[in-house]
């Protein structure tokens, strides 16, 4: 079993919306092992970001990650982060496969509903974030 990142962002938390993003994943297969509501700090959401830090649409990107409530969560699953990818849809909803989260539940390119993460790497990188080991759920036989 594999574990990705996936936070609801904050215009689909703002517009009720993540109760059906998160049945959605459920609904794919995934299980959730850890969930919190955060409200990102500029230097949060700047270092979260730190990628995209020369691109032109990062201060956009920052000013609506820190606009509200998110919701992030480690999802798990075989195969969580190339499948949480290919759940969500591209980046812009306009290009989103029908069925996707994006295109079911963005607004634009910027305000796209959810993020995922896009490397084991990553995905391990952007849960300590959110999480500590001891919030990661884990059944024991
Ligand atoms: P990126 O990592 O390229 O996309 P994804 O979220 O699909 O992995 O970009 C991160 C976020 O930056 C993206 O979800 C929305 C925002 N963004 C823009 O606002 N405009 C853009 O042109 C791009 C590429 C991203």
């Amino acid at each position: 079993m594999n574990r990705t990142l996936a936070i609801i962002k904050p215009d689909a938390v703002a517009s009720g919306k993540a109760g059906k993003i998160l049945a959605h994943l459920e609904n794919a297969g995934f299980t959730v092992r850890a969930l919190r509501l955060a409200r990102l700090t500029e230097a949060q959401a700047g270092e979260f970001y730190a990628v995209h830090a020369e691109r032109p649409f990062y201060g956009e990107l920052v000013e609506f990650m820190t606009s509200g409530p998110c919701m992030p969560m480690i999802l798990e699953a075989e195969g969580a982060v190339p499948k949480l990818r290919e759940v969500i849809g591209a980046t812009d909803p306009a290009e989103a496969a029908e069925g996707t989260v994006r295109r079911l539940y963005a607004e634009s390119k910027g305000r796209n509903a959810i993020h995922a993460s896009d490397s084991d790497e990553n995905a391990a990188r952007e849960a300590g974030f959110f999480f500590a080991e001891a919030d990661v759920l884990a059944i024991h036989a």
